[in-house]
């Protein structure tokens, strides 16, 4: 299966074919890496100064925007600077927005808003725990954020000014993501959800869902042998460059990936019922429930 599907666009707002909206929506859902190569987010002298050095504090890997509140956190910023990086963030917010609703305009029964980033930092080298290093591959699942089925879609632009590609590894589809580590995911212990919850290490309930995605996420990070296997030369899928100019969307709960290199990214994350999509039946929740032959949620 090819990774990426190509679409041609180079407008945040442009109008979409509804034949192409229908068919990049099939690819998303099935597995595949939505990916504009001429699709760039547009940057202001001003905006290039303030995302340069210093927006990120050394507290966070990150920038990130809450696009409910219009805060920033990750930023030592202050006074107009800090408001332009605002500014900057929630236009990428509503860019993202825009284009999602124009490809799925159906995904609008549900779609939610969740944080924005902006991702300075060079990830090549840097030193991360396990569960925390994101070069190896991996599907999205978020300890302190259940989201009890709901869909995890991103929608990411590289913005480097020095022409830098982020680099990507994806792993294999979905199903046999889950069968391959299947043998090694354990049910939570009873009384677990409640207690996490108690203790406010979730924000919401852990539901059997998020705790079987956390472990597959654990599973692939620790599997040594799998994740120098899909580096080897001759690996299935060789690293994917994604050049500075180009915006990618992509399901991170359905697709395994790894962020090898790069620096710069914009990225802003959505959550969907799987009620909302074309084909809920390809919903991680939906694949998992089939193969345990249970109920998740
Ligand atoms: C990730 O979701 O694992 C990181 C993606 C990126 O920053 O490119
Ligand atoms: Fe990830």
């Amino acid at each position: 299966m090819e990774v990426l599907e190509v679409l041609p666009l180079d407008r945040w707002d442009a109008p979409i074919d509804p034949a192409l909206g229908r068919r990049a929506t099939a690819a998303l859902e099935g597995g595949r890496i939505l990916y504009f190569p001429n699709l760039a987010f547009p940057l202001s002298e001003a905006e290039r100064r303030v995302l340069g050095a210093g927006t990120a504090d050394g507290t966070r890997k990150n920038v990130s925007y809450d696009p409910e509140t219009g805060r920033c956190k990750g930023t030592a910023l202050q006074g107009a600077e800090a408001r332009t990086l605002a500014e900057v963030m929630a236009r990428f917010s509503d860019a993202a927005m825009g284009l999602l609703l124009g490809l799925a305009p159906g995904y609008g029964r549900s779609l939610e808003r969740a944080r924005t980033s902006f991702r300075p930092a060079e990830i090549a080298g840097r030193q991360m725990p396990w569960r925390k290093d994101d070069t190896l591959l991996h599907v999205d699942a978020f300890p302190t954020r259940p989201t009890a089925g709901r869909r995890i879609l991103r929608v990411f632009s590289n913005v480097d000014p020095e022409g830098v590609p982020r680099r990507w590894l994806v792993g294999e589809p979905f199903e046999e993501h889950a069968r391959r580590f299947a043998p090694r995911l354990r049910g939570p212990l009873p009384g677990a959800a409640t207690a996490l919850n108690l203790l406010r290490l979730t924000k919401t309930r852990r539901s059997r869902y998020d705790h079987m995605m956390l472990q597959l996420h654990d599973a692939a990070k620790r599997d040594a042998e799998y994740q120098a296997a899909a580096r080897a030369p001759g690996a299935p899928r060789p690293p994917i460059e994604f050049p500075p100019g180009s915006t990618w969307i992509v399901y991170t709960d359905l697709v395994p990936h790894a962020a090898l290199a790069g620096r710069n990214a914009f990225e802003q994350t959505f959550h969907l019922e799987p009620a909302s999509m074309a084909d809920p039946a390809r919903a991680p929740v939906k694949v998992l429930e089939g193969l345990m032959g249970r109920a998740l949620v």
